[in-house]
């Protein structure tokens, strides 16, 4: 994609997702969330177009585009980087960890040869840790994509790696 074809898309997501969810400040996760979803991170174009089209003040620009940008940082499910073809989502929280989620968490990064927030070189793996995502009962739990992984053990993490293209 070139970077014009990028630049008019940003121009024209953010107009559609603006439509959709309103220039309210309670609108911004979704907006943020709806460009996330097609570029797989948000672009740091698509801040200073939000603002743009929510008609933010000139002298406020800098502060909004910070806060946008905050948000984008803040929450698992957005991305200011671009991410890997797929995203695992460790669970980081005590309940995971005093099942065995430190063995996990190990064993992910010795396979991918990742830390925290890394993509693989090929963009095949993004690895991130996630606050409780509620499936504290069949914890350790990560997810992979849409795809749910519990009761995880060490030894299981190279097959299910392996079902992924
Ligand atoms: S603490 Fe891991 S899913 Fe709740």
């Amino acid at each position: 994609m070139s970077a014009l074809m990028i630049e008019s898309d940003v121009v024209a997501l953010v107009q559609a997702a603006i439509e959709k969810h309103g220039r309210n400040p309670d609108a911004f996760i979704p907006i943020l969330s709806e460009i996330n979803h097609v570029y797989g991170h948000v672009p740091g174009d698509a801040f200073h177009e939000i603002c743009r089209q929510i008609r933010i003040p000139d002298d406020r620009v800098r502060v909004m585009e910070s806060q946008l940008y905050g948000l984008a940082s803040f929450y698992d499910m957005l991305s200011t980087k671009p991410r890997g073809r797929h995203v695992i989502k460790f669970c980081e929280n005590a309940p995971c960890h005093v099942v065995g989620g430190k063995a996990i968490w190990d064993a992910l990064r010795e396979e991918l040869k990742l830390e925290n927030g890394e993509t693989t070189p090929d963009s095949k793996w993004t690895l991130v840790t996630t606050s409780c995502i509620g499936l504290c009962s069949v914890g350790p739990v990560m997810l992979i994509d849409d795809d749910i992984y519990g009761n995880l053990t060490p030894e299981q993490v190279p097959d299910i790696l392996e079902r992924y293209e």
